[in-house]
């Protein structure tokens, strides 16, 4: 599927290597009953950390031990070989950022700074970044599907010169659920523009905001701002609707379907959706790639658990070419 992905470096991808947890950082302080937190974790000093890589979409399974396991996207800016690489951690950190819904990720939720985990990877296909060098690119995410798409837009920003138009289109249930909110705004410093949109205007008030009368109220010019504020003054409805404003000449002149490339990730029926409003653009099939998440076990295409029609989405995915995965989409329940 895609020229190079980083491996793990070791005979027995099976067996988990530790991992310091350095920091936790809460994600979504303004959300109700959703955790959201980002761990910036360091492999024990050794030959597994010295030779880790990754590149953007690929994951990491992180084991607990009396939880079970669990696959993690990268989220962060990444270390690697690559010509594409962007260096903010030393060699071996990483970042996941996790949304806790279950055994395991609660109980991820629960450890410290200094506390351990166990980390098996790299595993899967990386986003086809060298395929962008040279288009316009769109960048969709869904909800936590902005954290796999995070590296990538870091790798493009790290060399902008190679890229034409770069564009991040995110939609969110509410604004207190738009994750990195700070970040979104500064991307426009790197030429990368970002539009958001949420399902809900208002977010559930948080337990002891007091209100304001509008007069009260200071002007709101950025994005961050404006959630805090709860004042939401930007798209209402799915993200679809960023996309098909892109068919109106008048508000994108320099639109130009043949040279745009497009990568998607968030729940599935977003892909879908995302990816025949891209078609109906007049974007190929072959220019647009999404990320499979599905249940994981060994992350090393021996189990079974992540077959997916003729993929096995751990090794031939999570990312995968829109034309390739597009009959087996449309396959109810498969
Ligand atoms: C390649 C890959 C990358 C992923 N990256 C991230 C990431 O960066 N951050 C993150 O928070 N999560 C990510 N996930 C999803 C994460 O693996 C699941 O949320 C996790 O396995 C849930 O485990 P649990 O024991 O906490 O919950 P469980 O008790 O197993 O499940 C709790 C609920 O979550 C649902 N669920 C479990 N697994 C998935 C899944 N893969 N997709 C959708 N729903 C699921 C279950 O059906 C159930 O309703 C990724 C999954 C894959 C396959
Ligand atoms: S998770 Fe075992 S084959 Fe993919």
């Amino acid at each position: 599927m895609t020229a190079f992905a980083p491996q793990p470096p070791t005979n027995d991808p099976w067996l988990p290597h530790l991992a310091t947890i350095r920091s936790i950082e809460n994600e979504l302080p303004l959300a109700n009953n959703t955790t959201v937190f980002t761990l910036e974790l360091e492999l024990q000093p050794g030959h597994y950390a010295q030779n880790y890589r990754f590149l953007p979409g690929q994951f990491n399974m992180l084991y607990l031990p009396g939880a079970g396991e669990v696959a993690i996207s990268h989220c962060g800016p990444h270390e690697s070989n690559s010509a594409l690489a962007c260096n903010d951690l030393p060699q071996g950190s990483f970042r996941h950022t996790i949304r806790a819904v279950g055994r395991v990720t609660n109980a991820i939720a629960q450890l410290k700074p200094g506390d351990s985990i166990g980390i098996r990877g790299p595993f899967g296909s990386p986003w086809p970044i060298e395929e962008l060098c040279g288009h316009d690119v769109l960048i969709l995410a869904g909800g936590l599907g902005i954290a796999p798409l995070r590296p990538v837009i870091y790798a493009i920003a790290n060399h902008r010169n190679r890229f034409n138009d770069v564009c991040v289109l995110y939609g969110s249930r509410n604004p207190s659920t738009i994750l990195y909110h700070k970040e979104l705004s500064s991307w426009k410093k790197f030429d990368i523009q970002v539009e958001t949109t949420v399902d809900q205007p208002q977010a559930p008030p948080p337990a002891q905001s007091q209100p304001q009368s509008p007069n009260e109220q200071p002007p709101k010019d950025t994005l961050s701002e404006t959630i805090e504020a709860n004042t939401w003054n930007q798209a209402i409805g799915p993200v679809t609707l960023l996309l098909d404003r892109r068919l109106s000449r008048s508000l994108y002149p320099s639109f130009q379907p043949a040279n745009t490339r497009v990568l998607i990730c968030g729940p599935e029926i977003m892909m879908h959706y995302c990816a025949q409003s891209a078609r109906k653009l007049g974007i190929a099939p072959n220019s647009i790639w999404i990320s499979m998440e599905r249940n994981m076990q060994c992350g090393v295409g021996y189990c079974g658990h992540c077959q997916w029609g003729p993929f096995f989405l751990c090794k031939d995915g999570p990312v995968l070419r829109y034309d390739l995965a597009e009959p087996f989409l449309n396959i109810k329940d498969l």
